[in-house]
């Protein structure tokens, strides 16, 4: 089993993060975990019903956007963890654009997702079976659990649900990844000053949402770029941002000038493809651009240009940064209690899409990302 884990400061759980997920059963059961098939057991209180762990695995690699073939659908017994190891049952599922890129069999920043196996995804859920006291049996924790039922993890590679925090749901959204991606994206590559015009591309998505509202936080005057009238009106109205730019229907260059009528200090760029292009024609003197992700282009089946413009760096003397979430992982401790801090103050909203269903319904729930059927956090919730 290949993991990345990356830690977190001593005193507080390590955050895993995505490596590869294996539903298989590890070396070295403990005599304590025996009860797993062989509940009840007053000990480790497992559910008679979990006897086997039903898991979402590749079948074969997508060209253009995933179609349901490309899954498969497996049913094994629940894994039987090993020492230093927690059987979770997973309740949440995070899906995110950057499951479309590992199922690519090319060089990452992590290695493809391998044929058969489990597709990785973080999820949050509960222990039912522990050889680690800081995570014992009915405590909530956030991992690298894939899209299957329960889920064998390292502990080392665990964080523990704090309910002081946030919801489960939070340690996926504005708690987790999500609000990391945003918090390290905004404030150490975009450098925000107040009063400096923000444009955030996909301004209604997960990452997207809580980075516009970092920017206003930050006195920032802030323009979101969104799909479709109801998005851009949610990204006003909803989460406090000053304008909104529908990309779907408006002419980009001349709705971003209007919008921006100062040029764009930083810009969050979520989506690449035409409105990376209309914003760097749209730049202010010493511009920055922060490369998140480029979601128009994942499932793009042919090479994709890239931006015509991008001259416009050096005219305006701007820089064009990519920047990855878990190379800052020291510091998500720090980022995770001042992010609880806002929302608890409802300076923040975090916005969720939780979508109920099973592990079958993977596929239909991620293409979501890529119709734009979600507003924030985009989840499947396997609780029920
Ligand atoms: N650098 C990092 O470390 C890091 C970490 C996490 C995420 N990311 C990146 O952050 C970006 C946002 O991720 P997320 O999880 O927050 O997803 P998200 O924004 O919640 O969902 C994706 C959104 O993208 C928009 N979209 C889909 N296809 C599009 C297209 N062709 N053109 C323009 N917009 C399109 C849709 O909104 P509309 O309805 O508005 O079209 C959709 O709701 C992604 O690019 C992701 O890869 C980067």
């Amino acid at each position: 089993m290949t993991q990345l884990h990356v830690a977190e400061p001593a005193d507080y759980p390590v955050l895993l993060l995505f490596g590869h997920v294996d539903g298989n059963t590890p070396a070295g059961v403990s005599h304590s975990l025996e009860s797993i098939k062989g509940c009840p057991n007053p000990d480790q209180p497992i559910p008679c019903a979990m006897t086997s762990n039903t898991s979402v695995r590749l079948a074969r690699r997508p060209v253009g956007l995933p179609v349901a073939d490309d899954f498969r659908i497996d049913t094994s017994e629940v894994p039987t963890p090993g020492p230093g190891q927690v059987l979770v049952r997973v309740t949440l599922i995070s899906l995110d654009p950057a499951m479309r890129g590992w199922l690519d069999d090319r060089p990452s920043y992590l290695p493809p997702i391998g044929l058969d196996e489990v597709i990785r995804a973080g999820g949050v859920g509960e222990v039912v079976a522990s050889s680690d006291p800081r995570f014992p049996v009915g405590s909530m924790v956030q991992g690298n659990t894939g899209v299957q039922e329960y889920a064998v993890l390292d502990a080392s590679g665990l964080t523990r649900v704090d309910p002081a925090l946030g919801t489960a749901s939070m340690y996926l959204g504005v708690l987790g990844m999500t609000g990391m991606t945003a918090y390290f994206g905004l404030f150490e590559h975009g450098r925000p000053r107040a009063g400096d015009t923000v444009l955030v591309s996909a301004a209604a998505g997960a990452v997207g949402s809580i980075a516009g509202q970092l920017a206003r936080i930050n006195g920032c005057r802030v323009v979101g770029v969104a799909g479709g009238p109801d998005k851009c009106t949610y990204v006003t109205d909803g989460l406090g941002f000053d304008a909104a730019v529908d990309y779907k229907v408006d002419s980009l260059r001349a709705a971003i000038s209007n919008a921006c009528p100062n040029g764009i200090d930083v810009y969050f760029d979520n989506v690449g493809g035409a409105v990376l292009n209309a914003a760097l024609a749209n730049l202010s003197m010493h511009a920055r651009i922060v490369i998140c992700g480029a979601i128009s282009q994942y499932n793009a089946e042919q090479a994709t240009p890239g931006p015509s413009n991008y001259m416009a760096l050096l005219v305006r003397r701007a820089t064009m940064t990519g920047f990855l979430v878990f190379d800052h992982a020291a510091e998500f401790r720090t980022a995770r209690r001042r992010l609880a801090q806002w929302v608890a103050d409802g300076q923040l909203t975090a916005p969720e899409t939780l979508v109920p269903g099973s592990v079958a319904d993977f596929h239909s729930v991620f293409l979501r990302l890529f119709t734009g059927d979600n507003v924030g956090k985009l989840i499947l919730d396997i609780s029920a």
